[in-house]
């Protein structure tokens, strides 16, 4: 079985990490087993939500495993993407970037919610994302990882943060892209890694017509870049102009052959110019870029490993431990002062 390798070279990856994790175990450093003795299904209460969720909605894992990225690239993963707007506070969820097409809300309440009657106030709801991110890779796919965790939920959400510098745009050239991870502590490698994430999930029409009717500002003229069996495809599902774009409910697949699979044609599909974004396609205009698209979509089982390491790394950006923020009690909402 494909899965046997990878099981044994992420352990041994894992190993390695989590042991020199427990020799220098201080505050502000997450730990996989985190919740071994506080709540020791924790993991396992998670996971279950993710199969319920994904058998009611089978693409919802695609969404969790986006929701992990928009938590961590806008405040460091602290669970702010998931608090509700107030009539105060116009809250992440309502970004642009998010709203309507961020899925999985539901999920992570689920798991919230049983775990709440398991180990009250114990289980942050952003490690409760970064496992539905990991669980969705293994239900879609069979990649599993261990997740370090001990990360605790932020209190602040703000709508105007998510695009100011923090989620990139699928307009994004790769000069941009590159800079956006790094801004994260994430590297060219990791990003390109973790683009490959588009080998499941969806796109709302709207983030992709401009490439098909507009390009580059040019009404009636499509993206040179696009496959045109591929682009005339698109327009048949997206037609142009939409009454509202924003609330245009169709979607297509972002991976046209495995849609649901969670492997590496992702990177097949860039080297065929049969991706949706410009994002998606200018990682072949950067020569090492490029060669890791090549590399991503020669050999499966590397990328694979190098995409646990990636998720690995991209949960741990700004997080906070040990006292700061808080263990939320419903993560739609902070906590009330009492
Ligand atoms: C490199 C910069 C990235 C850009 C510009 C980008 C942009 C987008 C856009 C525009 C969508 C479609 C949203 C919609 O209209 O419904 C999308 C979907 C998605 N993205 Fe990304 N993304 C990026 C990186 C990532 C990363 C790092 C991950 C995770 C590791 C990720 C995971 C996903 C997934 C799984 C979906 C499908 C969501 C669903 O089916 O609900 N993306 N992305
Ligand atoms: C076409 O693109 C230009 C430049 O991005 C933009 O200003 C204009 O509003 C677009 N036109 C339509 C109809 O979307």
């Amino acid at each position: 079985m494909r899965s046997t390798w990878l099981a044994f070279a992420l352990s041994a990856l894992v190993v390695v990490s989590s042991s020199a994790a427990h020799v220098h175990a201080s505050p502000g450093k997450l730990e996989v087993g985190f919740y071994e003795h506080s709540c020791a299904q924790a993991e396992d209460i998670v996971r279950n939500a993710v199969r319920r969720g994904i058998a009611r909605e089978p693409g919802v894992g695609a969404g969790l495993i986006r929701m992990h990225f928009h938590d961590c690239f806008v405040r460091g993963c602290d669970g702010s993407i998931l608090i509700n707007s107030t009539p105060g506070n116009l809250a992440e969820k309502d970004s642009v970037a998010n709203n309507p097409s961020m899925r999985g809300f539901d999920v992570i309440d689920d798991a919230k919610a049983v775990l709440e009657a398991h180990c009250p106030r114990t289980v942050s709801c952003a490690d409760i994302v970064a496992f539905a991110a990991r669980d969705s890779t293994y239900l879609a796919g069979g990649l599993d990882y261990k997740v370090p965790s001990g990360r605790r939920d932020g209190r602040v959400s703000k709508e105007e943060e998510v695009l100011d510098n923090n989620v990139p745009a699928p307009t994004d050239e790769v000069d941009e892209l590159i800079e956006s991870f790094k801004r994260k502590g994430l590297n060219a490698d990791d990003m390109v890694t973790l683009s490959g994430a588009h080998t499941i999930g969806r796109s709302h029409c709207s983030s992709f017509t401009q490439r098909l009717y507009n390009f580059s500002g040019q009404l009636g003229q499509t993206d040179p870049s696009l496959d045109p069996a591929y682009a005339g495809h698109l327009k048949a599902r997206c037609p142009w102009p939409s009454s509202d774009d924003q609330m245009d409910p169709t979607v297509v697949p972002l991976d046209p052959v495995t849609p649901a699979t969670f492997d590496n044609q992702y990177y097949k599909n860039v080297l065929a110019h049969k991706v949706l974004f410009i994002s998606d396609n200018t990682l072949l205009d950067n020569p090492w870029t490029a060669g890791m698209v090549h590399f991503n979509a020669a050999v499966e089982k590397a990328w694979q490993v190098k995409f646990a390491k990636a998720m690995v790394k991209m949960g741990k950006v700004q997080v906070l431990t040990g006292d700061e923020g808080e263990i939320r009690e419903k993560c739609f909402a902070v906590n009330p002062h009492y």
